[in-house]
């Protein structure tokens, strides 16, 4: 009786809040042109901020001749292929690390290493707006959590001088911000670090593939050496278009966390066709020039938006939320531009603070100038309606 109460009412104050939440069909491949439940539309939600999730299937159904379907085990067990292997050192050549270690999600990967890493008596720092994986990988933990104010660097210094006992300290932030698109300072951060002996880990999930000249990431966009950035999380499902995670870092760290990371060590490995199609992948974002279809086109929607004074949050990356605040009329907003062709997704509380809603207008190299330009101009005319 508890539990059906409990769960009666839980989703009878998400519904009253306007915070329900449900799954869109597509019923064609990912891209910025979608079939969404019967319609298409100009999709302006996903994270394949490069166009590479409808660029693979053919080297997927090569791999898939000579892989077949499944890994059949854990990595430890016997699920470990050449392809599993080929890619690891391909990512961690790429990155700029002398090691990679792939997990099965970003989520896993951020679990793994954070609970493998922070034990009894730790601090773990983290930005107000991390990942939640990022917290629950802390929850997972035996270390401290601690939470600095968003992007507040002397918030950080201040709490780590008040905090100097015995206990090791763990610095973790996202890159890019998964949903205001700014991006930490994360050569400040490395200092902070340094400074306070702390080992700093950086989720790059939005970074790699977007950062640097070629997609290299936080590391190499921010000139840092390894041992200012020892830990980088990188994943397989945003520009690069796929499926997958990997942590990239030193021998020893890599060698720790296949001992010790319970998402690596307890789990099936990821099929290794998928593993060898992301080689492909990978080359195809080695390339850079989708990289700078991407920045043009991040350059137009942002001077498109600014002439049409939009209230864009700030951010350069291909996050690009606009400001709403009220989640019924962010949803209102969302919904009038689903019937005029365009998917944004209206991003409501708890996944972001109270009072903050945002439609997540997300750019890709995949997008033609014409279908910024007709979303810049819906927004317009919806922006100075009222619900
Ligand atoms: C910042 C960040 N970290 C980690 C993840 C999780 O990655 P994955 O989707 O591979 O589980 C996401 C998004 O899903 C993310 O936005």
């Amino acid at each position: 009786m508890i539990w059906q109460q409990r769960v009666t009412t839980a989703l009878q104050q998400r519904r009253q809040q306007h915070l329900w939440r449900q799954c869109a069909q597509l019923d064609s491949a990912q891209g910025a042109l979608v079939e969404r439940d019967g319609k298409r539309v100009i999709n302006f939600c996903a994270n394949d901020y490069l166009g590479l999730a409808s660029f693979g299937g053919a080297a997927l159904a090569r791999a898939a001749q000579q892989w077949q379907l499944g890994s059949g085990a854990s990595h430890l067990v016997c699920g470990h292929s050449r392809a599993h292997a080929e890619l690891e050192h391909a990512l961690a050549m790429h990155t700029g690390y002398p090691r990679a270690v792939l997990f099965s999600t970003g989520y896993m990967a951020n679990l793994g290493v954070i609970s493998a890493l922070a034990q009894r008596g730790d601090h773990i720092w983290q930005d107000k707006l991390n990942h939640a994986s990022l917290l629950d990988g802390a929850q997972l933990s035996r270390g401290r959590l601690h939470r600095y104010r968003h992007d507040d660097c002397e918030h950080l210094q201040q709490l780590l001088a008040d905090h100097n006992d015995a206990g090791a300290h763990l610095i973790v932030s996202d890159s890019i911000f998964s949903m205001d698109g700014d991006c930490a300072d994360v050569p400040r951060l490395a200092n902070i670090a340094q400074q306070h002996d702390a080992l700093l880990m950086i989720d790059d999930a939005h970074g790699f593939g977007t950062l640097g000249v070629h997609g290299e990431g936080a590391k190499i966009a921010f000139n840092l050496s390894s041992s200012e950035l020892p830990v980088y999380v990188g994943t397989l499902g945003k520009a690069l278009g796929g499926f997958g995670a990997f942590v990239a870092c030193d021998d020893a760290m890599a060698d720790y966390l296949v001992q010790f990371a319970r998402s690596y060590i307890y789990t099936t490995a990821l099929p290794p066709a998928l593993a060898d199609a992301m080689l492909s992948q990978l080359a195809r974002l080695q390339q850079g020039d989708l990289q700078t279809q991407l920045n043009a086109n991040i350059a137009l929607f942002q001077r498109l938006a600014a002439g049409a004074e939009l209230p864009l949050m700030p951010s350069q990356s291909a996050i690009q939320p606009l400001t709403v605040g009220d989640s019924e009329r962010a949803l209102w907003l969302s919904q009038q531009l689903l019937q005029q062709g365009f998917w944004v997704s209206a991003i409501r509380p708890p996944t972001v603070p109270a009072g903050s809603a945002r439609l997540r207008i997300t750019l890709s190299a995949a997008h033609q100038p014409e279908q910024i330009s007709a979303l810049v101009e819906s927004l317009c005319t919806l922006l100075e309606a009222q619900p």
